[in-house]
């Protein structure tokens, strides 16, 4: 499987609840590489979590810090990364990913997302009226762009592991 990334970063992109990083921990050890949170080295670095940062510093100042840390943590590599949601909608990110990897997307359906997302009320951008629908919209709007990934594999609501299979044998 090691072939199709040939030293490479392997980057997941996908909405919040498509499993980018139970899938990609998983793969990391399967393909015995590192596995790299984006979300919790933003953490990290700030020393907050990324609901305070939303709060108290606001979104733009987050995503100024993810571009960041996308960018030191794909030069580190290689290694299997997982982004937060919204990390591949900003061209800058998208530039530095196809620079330094393979970028693949995690699609899954509107049920699916909902159903994973809902349990953790720990997103920033689903504190809404209408959380379901708010993540519609993302939907809506952040999937012509993820399509542009350069490979996409379906999590459906299946076992972990099954998913993880596809993802190498996508890989392969
Ligand atoms: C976001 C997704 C989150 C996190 C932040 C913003 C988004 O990551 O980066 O709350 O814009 O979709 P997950 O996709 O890991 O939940």
């Amino acid at each position: 499987a090691l072939a199709g990334l040939a030293g490479r970063n392997l980057i997941l992109v996908g909405l919040m609840g498509a499993g980018k990083s139970a899938i990609g921990k998983l793969v990391a050890n399967a393909l015995d590489l590192p596995y790299v949170d984006t979300d919790h080295e933003i953490e990290a670095a700030a020393r907050m979590t990324i609901a305070d940062l939303f709060v108290q510093y606001g979104e733009p100042e987050f995503r100024a810090l993810e571009t960041r840390v996308i960018e030191r943590i794909l030069t580190e590599g290689p290694a299997i990364v997982s982004t937060g949601g919204g990390a591949f909608v900003n061209p800058v990110n998208r530039a530095l990913i196809s620079q330094s990897g393979l970028s693949m997307w995690l699609k899954a359906d509107l049920e699916t997302l909902w159903d994973r997302v809902r349990r953790r009320q720990t997103r920033p951008l689903l504190k809404t009226e209408n959380p379901k629908q708010t993540l519609k919209d993302l939907m809506d709007r952040r999937y012509p762009v993820y399509a542009e990934a350069d490979m996409t594999v379906l999590s459906r609501n299946v076992r972990k592991e099954t998913v993880t299979r596809d993802v190498l044998k996508a890989l392969a």
